[in-house]
């Protein structure tokens, strides 16, 4: 595809809604409550929040600033701005931390995709945790099964990018979203009247300070990240596509809001019935597949609201997997001319080999250990919580010292349009310049030990 006739979002609300919809997917609905299990409820939530406002918005900014800059891939975006330079590590952060998060996030994608199935079964849904419990592990540890849903996922996911930005990602994402927050609302408020669930609601308001500790602040640091879609050139990607004229301030903070929104109310709808249940708080990955089939038990239609909630939760999590796929092809045709085709067809085989190890290591190979962890937990933790890190460190690194300071105005006056006040630019130029690289820098020597603050 040539720079001239680059595809692009086609209107204001198709914009703000696939950025939306690569912020909001697994992230929210699965990793962020098993997350809060895992780390002990309401100090996590308060860590994860602070780092969303202070951190993840000032590298939105700058995200969509180099691409909208570039109009260009990752590579080709930095390499426009500072070329042939060691800045081209943003490059290959973003395409490795794309691959990466894909192996297991289409492992995921693949096991929802085989819970819609389920919810069809009137046997599916059922009060009893522990028949649950086993109904997850016989099907994710079964080996052939998760392996074909994930390639399946992944197929699905292939086809939608193939077909562009405007026609594929634009419009599979706009009448969705809306829907499944309805969906979660409802479960929230189901979750909530529960009995034994003020235990939960507890769990996620009062925070216990005590259990922070250096991998807490770490695993909130990633999951921000990881929630909003950062670090790894997706925002860098999709600001390429965006129109000149556009409100990055409006784009980015609509996002930020759906996104945390939805995080805060899946923690509302999974933890309180967590707690009714009986079922322990930090079972990890599993902890949705296992609480949210007892929650539409208790509702009149269950089963319709669990295949709609499945179905649902599919489409936010394809409209988050094409951003991340959206990265490497991008690469692949901009970069080496590769046909975007083609570039799905490799991009599809390198994923589907990493995706299929890493379902595998959930079952049958879960005795290979590599750093004391299986291949699923290994791309989860080094994606989130060291590529995306040192993603975003770098990119406000290349938007402060790198760029020119009169072409971030511009960008984020959009040319002139928007009134932006000097003294505001200043406040946002400093966090960038400054507080957003100290402190993911803390963050990330304090949990290898180099430092130790907390
Ligand atoms: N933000 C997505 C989610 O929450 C996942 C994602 C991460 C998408 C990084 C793109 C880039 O599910």
């Amino acid at each position: 595809m040539s720079q001239t006739t680059r595809d692009g979002f086609g209107s204001r609300f198709g914009v703000l809604v696939a950025v939306a919809g690569s912020a909001v997917g697994l992230g929210n609905l699965w990793r962020f409550p098993y997350m809060v299990g895992n780390n002990g409820g309401a100090a996590f939530i308060l860590l994860y929040l602070f780092f969303v406002i202070l951190l993840c918005l000032p590298i939105m900014f700058s995200e969509f600033v180099i691409g909208r800059r570039a109009q260009a891939n990752v590579f080709g975006a930095v390499n426009s701005i500072a070329p042939k330079s060691g800045w081209l590590s943003i490059g290959i952060i973003s395409v490795v931390a794309s691959i990466s998060i894909m192996s297991f996030y289409s492992v995921v994608g693949g096991w929802t995709l085989e819970y819609v199935f389920k919810s069809f079964s009137p046997s599916f849904l059922t009060s009893n945790s522990d028949s649950l419990s086993d109904q997850f592990s016989n099907f994710s540890q079964r080996g052939l099964l998760p392996v074909i849903m994930h390639l399946l996922f992944l197929l699905i996911s292939a086809l939608i990018v193939v077909a562009g930005v405007k026609n594929g990602i634009e419009k599979y994402s706009k009448i969705l979203m809306p829907m499944l927050f309805v969906l979660v609302i409802l479960l929230a408020i189901r979750s909530l009247t529960l009995p034994g669930a003020s235990e939960g609601v507890k769990f996620l308001l009062y925070p216990d300070f005590s259990k922070i500790t250096s991998q807490t602040v770490l695993a909130a640091l990633g999951q921000a990240f990881f929630s909003l879609s950062l670090g790894m050139g997706c925002i860098i990607t999709y600001g390429s596509y965006v129109n000149k004229k556009e409100n990055l301030f409006k784009i980015s903070f609509m996002s930020a809001i759906a996104d945390t929104g939805f995080a805060i109310i899946a923690g509302l709808a999974v933890v309180p019935a967590v707690f009714a249940f009986g079922i322990s708080p930090d079972q990890g990955p599993s902890l949705v597949f296992i609480t949210l089939p007892q929650i539409f038990a208790q509702l009149p239609f269950g089963n319709i609201i669990a295949i709609s909630f499945f179905f649902i939760l599919l489409i936010a999590a394809l409209t988050s997997s094409i951003s991340l796929l959206e990265v490497v092809v991008a690469y692949f045709t901009e970069e080496l001319k590769i046909s975007r085709k083609n570039s799905v067809i490799i991009t599809f085989i390198i994923i589907g080999f990493f995706g299929t190890l890493s379902s595998l290591s959930i079952g049958p190979l879960k005795n290979i250990l590599l750093f004391n962890k299986t291949f699923f937990d290994l791309f989860d933790y080094t994606s989130s919580n060291i590529l995306l890190p040192i993603g975003g460190l770098l990119v406000v690194l290349f938007v402060g010292w790198k760029m020119k300071k009169e072409d971030v105005f511009d960008e984020l006056s959009s040319g002139g349009s928007i009134s932006l006040n000097k003294k505001i630019f200043g406040a946002i130029l400093f966090v960038i310049k400054f507080m957003a690289p100290i402190a993911i820098s803390i963050v990330l020597l304090n949990s290898i030990g180099i430092i130790k603050l907390f």
